[in-house]
């Protein structure tokens, strides 16, 4: 079914009255950058790797060389990636709406690929490297000498990707922003999400006993939908293009 017949005119009209919209995104908003998703089956990246051994300290502390190719490897598939017209329809409708507020659990740099600014990254950002001691960005390090991962050129400790793992705490500013957003939109859109990681996953249940509208776009949404809740079963690459077009196609900003 085209996206469009998706989109419930209420959705529509909450979207064109909203002052505040908070978003909510996960990796299923870059599963159509060629970004593997965590979850999906088959191509989900944990479908291949164990999280405790690939994304968290205890497995850094065991095989720190094996997290750092890990993490390697995919800034590199991150690279080559593109933002899709998902992340462009996000950067897009902050032309459109008085206050737009961008949650990620992405650590792709996708949304700021795609124009999107002030972005509040809940697990940080693969592209970012910072000293597994002090905690501090590094922006140059030496592999030359073949040793991985490569040492602090200012302590001498291990490197690591700037990305948040499994029993680590989330950014204190990032949360505190997502939560304020959550409680503060009129609209929250959650999409690519699971759903299945604390904290962000209880960000939508906030935003609607705050009394916002909560649209939840994803690939496998089973929630029977009833306003304020509207469920949406489609890619975001598609769907969010469509949503802008109904909202204002008639109406540029
Ligand atoms: N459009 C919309 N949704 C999609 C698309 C798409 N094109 N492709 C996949 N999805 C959906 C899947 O159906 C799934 O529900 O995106 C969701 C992705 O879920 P996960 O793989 O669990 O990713 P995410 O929710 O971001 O995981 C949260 O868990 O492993 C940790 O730190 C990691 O940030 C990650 C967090």
């Amino acid at each position: 079914m085209s996206a469009d017949l998706l989109i419930d005119p209420g959705l529509v009209a909450a979207l064109r009255r909203a002052r505040h919209v908070a978003v909510l995104t996960g990796a299923g908003v870059s599963a159509e950058s060629g970004i593997p998703t965590f979850r999906d089956a088959q191509t989900g990246l944990w479908a291949s790797f164990s999280p405790e051994d690939l994304a968290s300290p205890a497995g850094f502390r065991r095989n720190p060389r094996r997290v750092w190719e890990w993490y390697a490897w995919r800034r590199e598939l991150v690279a080559q990636a593109a933002p899709n017209p998902g992340h462009l329809a996000l950067a897009e409708l902050a032309r459109y709406v008085p206050q737009l507020t961008l949650i990620t659990q992405n650590v792709d740099g996708l949304h700021q690929r795609a124009g999107s600014e002030a972005v509040i990254e809940l697990h940080g950002n693969i592209g970012r490297v910072v000293c597994a001691e002090e905690g501090g960005v590094v922006e140059q390090w030496d592999e030359s000498g073949g040793e991985l991962p490569p040492r602090c050129p200012r302590c001498g400790a291990h490197l690591r990707p700037d990305v948040v793992w499994f029993g680590e705490l989330l950014p204190e500013a990032a949360m505190a922003a997502a939560w304020a957003a959550a409680r503060s939109c009129d609209l929250f859109l959650s999409i690519g999400t699971s759903g299945l990681v604390e904290p962000a996953a209880s960000l939508p249940r906030a935003a609607m006993q705050a009394g916002a509208t909560v649209a939840v776009i994803n690939l496998d949404v089973t929630t029977a939908a009833r306003p304020p809740l509207y469920t949406l079963n489609a890619r975001s690459g598609e769907l969010l293009p469509a949503l802008l077009r109904a909202a204002w196609d008639d109406t540029p900003p």
